[in-house]
């Protein structure tokens, strides 16, 4: 199946050419998991734990609703418009003002109707040649397949490290989809720096679980974690504006060697 997010970096081109890459384990983590494709595609038996995390509170804050509280979740909705001022006044609330219900559905209607499925997206997007990407009368049907695949999902929030720290088994496997290189303060600051990809290798280098870690392909990447297995894919930008067509690498780093 699909995410429910469109998501600034998501993996739905990308998620088809990782997952038959992933080797055998019992434990499956997305470290860093935004909108979660590769989860949201891959055949859910092939795990028998899944975990999802992001450092992004709202981000889990909506799917911990849909999974707990999707009734009350789409209630809200009722009394919604799609219009310009209503996305202004969403964004203009403060989040911790909220209860958990009415931060979900902020983020969820920020992030369905701001420019290319950004966090924080300044502007209402109006396309004039597709439909609103939130279809009020359609968000049952849309969910309620997203709610039962999260019921057997375990939810986190956490710094990545941490992740590492409380899965890392013989038999877990790690999805490692962090900010592109360039882009590292793209999902607010303060949370991931330049830095932070010497922490990761440092991290990964050590860890007895299997890992995959997808990345744009730089030179100070392919020099840092050159000592794993890395592969190069090709992939394309599915965000809105100029860029939709534009082809790119991609690496895929490992500490296994796949059999595809
Ligand atoms: C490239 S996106 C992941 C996209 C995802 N694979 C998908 O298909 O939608 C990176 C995610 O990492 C999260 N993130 C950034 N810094 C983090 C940190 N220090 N610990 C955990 N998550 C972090 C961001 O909030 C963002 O959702």
């Amino acid at each position: 199946m699909n995410s429910f997010l469109a998501y600034m970096g998501g993996k739905s081109l990308l998620a088809n050419k990782i997952i038959p890459k992933i080797p055998e384990h019992k434990c499956y983590v997305e470290v860093f998991a935004g909108a979660a494709w590769l989860m949201f595609k891959k055949d859910e038996t092939i795990s028998d734990v899944e975990i999802i995390n992001d450092i992004n509170s709202d981000l889990v804050t909506l799917y911990r609703i849909v999974k707990h509280h999707l009734e009350e979740f789409i209630r809200y909705f009722k009394w919604i418009l799609v219009s310009r001022d209503e996305f202004q006044r969403f964004r203009k609330e403060d989040p911790e003002t909220l209860t958990d219900i009415q931060r979900a559905v902020r983020f969820y209607y920020l992030l369905k109707l701001g420019y290319a499925a950004r966090i924080n997206s300044h502007s209402f997007s109006i396309a004039t040649t597709s439909k609103p990407r939130l279809n009020l009368l359609r968000i049952e049907e849309e969910l309620s397949a997203v709610h039962l695949r999260l019921s057997r999902v375990y939810i986190e929030n956490r710094a990545y490290a941490d992740v590492f720290t409380r899965f890392d088994k013989p038999d877990t496997f790690f999805y490692v989809d962090p900010p592109y290189y360039g882009c590292e303060d793209y999902y607010g600051t303060g949370i991931f720096a330049r830095t932070d990809f010497v922490k990761l290798r440092d991290i990964l280098a050590g860890i007895s679980g299997r890992f995959i870690l997808s990345i744009n392909d730089v030179e100070y990447i392919r020099e840092l974690f050159a000592g794993f297995h890395i592969e190069t894919v090709k992939t394309s930008y599915s965000a809105s504006g100029a860029n939709r067509k534009k082809q790119v690498n991609e690496l895929l780093i490992m500490n296994h060697e796949p059999l595809q």
